[in-house]
């Protein structure tokens, strides 16, 4: 695929990233293995979590413990390969205990995902969970927003309910497949230039009403 960052190396920023984070000891979380992300650089779509959990940890590798075989059974099922997404979190070295990622946590590795962001270029991201959704759309809330359509600069933003909500219950795992089927098409749109951009999604700095400039596309 021919993407906007065409000629640059992806591969290589990519690891020259990876060798930045491990470089930066000013970095939270130091006792923890880094878990830096996986998949194509060339790919359309970008999952991001919340942080690595303990087999994550273990593996170096994001989304690989139930919440993630949950993630990536759903990835095949629509037809994608994992080896044609990208998968990675906000914060890339997992909470003790599991335990959320903190703001400060967040702040810190912010410069990090917003590069690795930069060099895959991808045409949708999709956050999952409340707190990577938030971390692109502050105001949003995850069971009202979840499946719709974001626009912010040059970035669509799909948010999803975090596969580890969509193991909690009947009616999560409902929407959270629901909204997997809904992403091939989504994309498409977006690949097509079918997608309305003309109603950007404001930050809350701005003091617009939320209601007003979110962009539904389904
Ligand atoms: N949950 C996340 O948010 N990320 C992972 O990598 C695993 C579980």
């Amino acid at each position: 695929m021919a993407g906007y960052n065409e000629g640059m190396d992806k591969v290589l920023e990519l690891q020259k990233l990876y060798s930045q984070i491990e470089a930066d000891k000013s970095l939270p979380l130091l006792h923890s293995n880094l878990v830096f992300g996986e998949g194509s650089p060339d790919c359309d779509v970008l999952f991001i979590g919340e942080a690595p959990g303990v087999n994550e940890d273990q593996e170096q590798r994001p989304f690989v413990g139930r919440a993630g075989q949950l993630l990536r059974k759903n990835i095949r099922e629509i037809g994608w390969a994992e080896r044609d997404v990208y998968i990675t979190n906000i914060v890339k070295r997992r909470p003790p205990e599991n335990r959320d990622p903190n703001e400060e946590e967040i702040e810190k590795y912010k410069p990090y995902l917003a590069r690795q962001i930069e060099i895959i270029a991808p045409k949708i991201i999709i956050p999952l969970g409340r707190f990577s959704m938030n971390y692109f759309l502050p105001l949003a809330k995850i069971t009202r927003d979840q499946g719709k359509l974001f626009n912010i600069e040059k970035y669509f933003i799909l948010p999803m309910l975090h596969p580890a909500a969509a193991l909690r219950g009947n009616e999560t795992m409902r929407m959270f497949e629901e909204t997997f089927k809904k992403l091939p098409a989504a994309l498409e749109k977006i690949k097509k230039g079918e997608v309305d951009k003309a109603k950007p999604y404001i930050p809350a700095e701005k003091k617009q009403k939320y209601e007003d400039v979110q962009a539904k596309l389904f």
